[in-house]
């Protein structure tokens, strides 16, 4: 079959690799129709990670079930079927608790597992015409309609970035009323937007300086900041305290605290310093979001961070980086007694409600896909996605698109 192999830094190659087979009466195998190349890609490509050549990427992934181990009782041939981007067994201490992130079992290596990642397991990914899932009575959610029908996208999008953006509004406690804060308009970042939205939140910012991202946020019905414009914790202190019904509604010692009380990284540790940052480039500093949020938030305030950082991180600025300590404002965030959450997103936690929001017609997360794209166009549009350019804001593969498997 045809995969997306990782070469070298900031360079994939789509090849030939052995198609995957049962390795467990547990297994299923899908043929993948949807794949999305994500943000968290990027660090492998851009080799920030321990990623190794020959690792097929890919960890959002749908399609139909094509084979099933003897062990396999809920799933059949045929069935449509997303991923959690992470792999869980369903029996260990974490996944009996619901924190399929931090699996014990699927990983001889670390407590979390998934599809094509680094330090994730041995599991191949599916930006491919084939993959092996494991526990597949567990891991696979069931969707109904057919492949490629018109909610493909927005199912695709539950086996990552639309869980990880709720995610990230549980971790920052947003509720109906809330004000909220998010850094990064990537896919994750318009959609912990949209989210947060959707819990009926009274005041959503979103802080990016890529101009067609910025666009999208507006179009959601969020307040797009552009950090190349000025200080973004100053912008939205400055929007808050210059609009009258804010102000108007103040109660007594409430001018201390015209931040958010909701903030969300969903950025990591491959921020950019806004200091001399252009719309799609600059220097990097890992600790820059972090810094801004402890900022924003207002005390009791919650901060949930989503963005990655990660460790070992071989392009890393310094040498504390490059093992992930970073200098955090620590002291502030205890002065505020700021609640912070964390971590990989426990997909399967939330993905069957999501999914049935879509099916209710309450939510459609695929306003953030912007190409449709066959296998074969993975490497140019890495390329394109990792420079944040040409309105490459969400990128999903689709094998069926390639001419081999078409023929
Ligand atoms: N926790 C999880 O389980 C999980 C799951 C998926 C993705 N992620 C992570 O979420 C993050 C976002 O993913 P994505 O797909 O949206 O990535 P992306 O790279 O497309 O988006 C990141 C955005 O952040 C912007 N940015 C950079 N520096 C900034 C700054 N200082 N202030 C504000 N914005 C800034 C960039 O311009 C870009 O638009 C990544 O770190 C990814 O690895 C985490
Ligand atoms: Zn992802
Ligand atoms: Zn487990």
């Amino acid at each position: 079959m045809l995969a997306v192999v990782y070469k070298e830094n900031s360079q994939v190659k789509v090849e030939e690799v052995e198609d995957p087979k049962l390795e467990s009466p547990t297994d299923c195998v899908i043929r993948v129709t949807s794949a999305g190349i994500c943000g968290s890609d990027l660090h492998m490509y851009e080799g920030r990670t321990a990623s190794k050549a020959g690792q097929v990427f890919g960890h959002e992934n749908m399609g139909v079930v094509e084979q099933v181990g003897p062990g396999v009782r809920s799933i059949k041939k045929g069935d449509r079927v997303v991923l959690p981007f992470n792999i869980a067994c369903g029996t260990c201490f974490d996944c009996v608790r619901g924190r399929t992130e931090a699996c014990l079992v699927a990983n001889p290596e670390a407590p979390h597992a998934g599809y094509g990642y680094a330090g994730m397991g041995p599991y191949r990914g599916g930006q491919a015409e084939l993959l092996r899932v494991p526990w597949a009575d567990y891991n696979c959610l069931k969707i109904p309609g057919q492949p490629g029908d018109e909610l493909e996208d927005d199912f695709l999008l539950l086996s990552d970035v639309f869980p990880t953006a709720y995610h990230g509004t549980e971790l920052a406690n947003v509720r109906p009323g809330a004000t909220v804060a998010v850094f990064g308009a990537g896919p994750v970042g318009l959609l912990a937007g949209y989210c947060a939205l959707l819990r009926g939140a009274s005041e959503v910012y979103v802080v990016d300086s890529v101009p067609e991202r910025l666009a999208k946020v507006k179009e959601m019905g969020a307040i797009p900041i552009d950090f190349t414009k000025g200080d973004p914790v100053k912008q939205i202190i400055d929007l808050r305290r210059g609009n009258p019904l804010i102000m108007g509604a103040l109660r007594a010692g409430e001018e201390k605290a015209m931040g958010v009380m909701c903030g969300i990284d969903a950025v990591g540790y491959q921020s950019r310093d806004i200091k001399g940052a252009d719309a799609h480039g600059g220097r990097e500093k890992p600790t820059q979001v972090l810094e801004q949020l402890v900022e924003l938030v207002n005390p009791t305030g919650s901060i949930g961070v989503i963005g990655v950082y990660m460790a070992p991180d071989p392009g890393a600025p310094d040498e504390n980086a490059k093992q992930g300590i970073y200098p955090l404002p620590w002291a502030k965030v205890f002065d505020k007694g700021i609640t912070v959450g964390t971590g990989q997103t426990p997909v399967k936690r939330y993905n069957h409600f999501l999914r049935d929001l879509i099916i209710a017609g309450r939510a459609r997360p695929s306003m953030i896909v912007s190409h449709r794209l066959p296998l074969q166009d993975a490497p140019d549009a890495y390329k394109k996605f990792d420079a944040r350019k040409d309105g490459y804001t969400k990128v999903i593969l689709k094998p069926q698109l390639s001419p081999k498997a078409r023929a």
